[in-house]
């Protein structure tokens, strides 16, 4: 197949790339590189004659039409997003232009490229989005395809807008979509901004680790490997119009990873004296901070015989590993426009 993945120098798309080429898809690779965006991430691939990088904005209709008419791919796995939730407490405009109206440019271009194209049944538009836009559980209980939305955050308001259009151009239009809501992802090339990238990094530079509020919130942590698996099998073998959730059926609360993680390091790189864990600070929580995710993967188990394959144990230790061999990738994302500063605390 061959593939138009946008976001792919990101941290998620860049594992669709990487994974998508090493089984033998043609990838045109559509970022437009944002302060998120990273080439090395894909650097593994570069060189590959399955892989080409078109440097373009989701939000720029001749670009799309350029790109899409040039490459003339059988599907498109749209992943571009602004997706730091802290960011988009303090400039959520950046949100709503990219996640929502670059969406809808993006679906504009997919359905005049599909028409032109003679609408064949075999085309896919997949939309990767968040379980953030189902809100936040309480102690129990589970999300699943059919919980109604209710997105509390810039960020997950403009995802669940961008859901909605995605269905919406299915149903008026009959463009062929799917779409998947997965949890909270991490593993390598995680850019340094996000929790566990954060603790590992603090960890090492002797810095407090911040847990927001008492670090109470729950998360169903999946790794990004098995993530980039499961969206390829959604893209393959999903039924038309339907969307599938993604966990990792591996909840922890924040303050359980962070001590996780602690432990990780302590046994891989010993501090001279004590714990990682001693560094362990309490700060201001996130405004409208979400309680507890937690997906309920039946769905995708049942019909397409997909589980996550990697323990959030497993998954660590390979993460901690990977930030310990790769010093150099992170420290130039470091020095990168408000990365180590706390964002989004004032609502
Ligand atoms: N990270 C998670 O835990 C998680 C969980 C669920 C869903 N998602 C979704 O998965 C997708 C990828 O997330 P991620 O964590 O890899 O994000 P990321 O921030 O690491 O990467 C986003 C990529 O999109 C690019 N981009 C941003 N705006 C663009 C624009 N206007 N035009 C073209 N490219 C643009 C950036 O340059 C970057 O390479 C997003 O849609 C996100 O909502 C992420």
């Amino acid at each position: 197949m061959k593939l138009l993945v946008t976001g792919g120098a990101g941290f998620i798309g860049s594992a669709v790339v990487r994974l998508a080429v090493a089984r033998g898809h043609s990838v045109v690779n559509l970022d437009a590189l944002t302060y998120a965006g990273c080439l090395e991430n894909v650097a593994s691939v570069s060189d590959s004659p399955l892989y080409v990088f078109e440097q373009a904005d989701i939000r720029d209709r001749a670009a799309l039409d350029r790109v899409l008419a040039a490459h003339q791919p059988d599907a498109v796995m749209h992943l571009a997003a602004e997706s730091h939730v802290d960011r988009s407490i303090d400039g959520p405009g950046d949100f709503i232009s990219t996640n929502v109206t670059g969406t809808y440019e993006l679906l504009e271009a997919a359905r005049a490229y599909w028409t032109a194209m003679g609408r064949p049944d075999g085309f896919r538009f997949h939309h990767i989005s968040t379980d953030e836009v189902f809100g936040s559980l309480g102690p129990t209980g589970q999300f699943h395809e059919a919980t109604p939305y209710d997105p509390r955050s810039p960020y997950s308001a403009s995802k669940a807008a961008s859901d909605h259009l995605v269905q919406a151009w299915h149903h008026t239009y009959g463009l062929p979509v799917v779409l998947t809501n997965c949890s909270n992802n991490y593993g390598p090339y995680h850019f340094p901004e996000k929790l566990i990238p954060v603790i590992i990094l603090n960890a090492l530079a002797g810095a407090p680790l911040p847990i927001y509020g008492d670090g109470s919130n729950v998360r169903d942590w999946l790794y990004v490997e098995d993530h980039a698996d499961a969206l390829l099998l959604v893209l393959e073998k999903g039924a038309l119009g339907r969307s599938y959730n993604i966990g990792g059926e591996n909840e922890r609360s924040n303050l359980e990873l962070v001590r996780t993680i602690c432990a990780i390091l302590d046994a891989k790189q010993p501090k001279a004296r004590g714990s990682y864990a001693d560094q362990i600070t309490f700060v201001t929580d996130r405004p409208g901070h979400d309680a507890r995710y937690a997906i309920d993967p039946t769905r995708i188990r049942e019909e397409l015989g997909w589980r996550p394959s990697v323990t959030v144990d497993e998954g660590l230790a390979r993460t901690v590993d990977w930030y310990l061999e790769n010093e150099g990738w992170w420290q130039k994302l470091q020095a990168r426009k408000d990365v180590g500063t706390r964002l989004g605390v004032t609502a």
